[in-house]
């Protein structure tokens, strides 16, 4: 059985985690997550796997996550999917990026997006099945892609959940009792070797973090009161 490959791209300043994700490694079209930065890069890239990007995915508008949005969609033809209650955003960068940044960050380009997701889609792209989930907290509109597979299950979690750490809440529409309901869903509702494949830092695990990570220790309680199993399920 082929397994899912995806490839991480560490960009720009903020250092965020772009995706290319795609069915096994030897699938020709690709999904790109959140292209915060270096545009070429990540072109670049693309065209070393010999993969077409057959969409772009966004977990939230952020501008290092979606700083590279319109000149990959440009030169890609890809239609961008974006979550819903932050197409504003997409479509008005400059104006939401705070004035006291430091040189080298932007001018990045808006982008109106082609397709908004609320949560709850099933999308099929470059041959895979991607489930969208509302994840918000972090930001109000924040979704989570999760690729379901018997091999690799993944979840791209933009700010949702860190190797060690969670997403910031202190910017705006931040709230840490949404963004703790948000990652207790997650953990609820995917085995714990499912791959975290997050907005900033190294990749993990769902079960390692429900473990280690000291900023879950209220949902690791409620977890264990209601059954919800941190060892991983056996194969079937
Ligand atoms: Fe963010």
């Amino acid at each position: 059985m082929s397994a899912l490959d995806v490839r991480m791209f560490t960009v720009g300043p903020v250092q965020e985690n772009a995706y290319i994700v795609r069915a096994s490694a030897e699938a020709k079209r690709a999904v790109l997550v959140d292209p915060g930065e270096e545009a070429e890069r990540l072109l670049g890239a693309a065209r070393s796997l010999g993969v077409e990007i057959e969409a772009i995915l966004i977990t939230h508008c952020h501008f290092d996550h979606i700083g590279a949005v319109a000149p990959l969609a440009r030169a890609t033809g890809a239609p961008v999917y974006c979550p819903q209650l932050e197409r504003p955003v997409l479509a008005d960068i400059m104006k939401w990026v705070p004035p006291t940044l430091p040189p080298g960050f932007g001018p990045f380009e808006s982008y109106e997006a082609e397709h908004t997701l609320a949560g709850g889609e099933r999308l099929s792209l470059a041959g895979l099945d991607i489930d969208v989930i509302l994840t918000p907290g972090h930001s109000p509109g924040h979704l989570t892609y999760a690729v379901p597979s018997p091999t690799h299950p993944a979840l791209l979690s933009g700010d949702v959940l860190f190797q060690g750490s969670v997403g910031r809440v202190d910017l705006p529409g931040g709230d840490w009792a949404t963004l703790e309901r948000s990652i207790e869903g997650l953990l609820a509702a995917y085995p714990p070797e499912t791959v975290v494949y997050p907005g900033h830092m190294g990749v993990t695990t769902l079960g390692r973090e429900r473990v280690v990570n000291p900023f879950l220790a209220e949902i690791r309680g409620r977890l264990q009161r209601a059954g919800v199993s941190p060892t991983p399920a056996p194969a079937s």
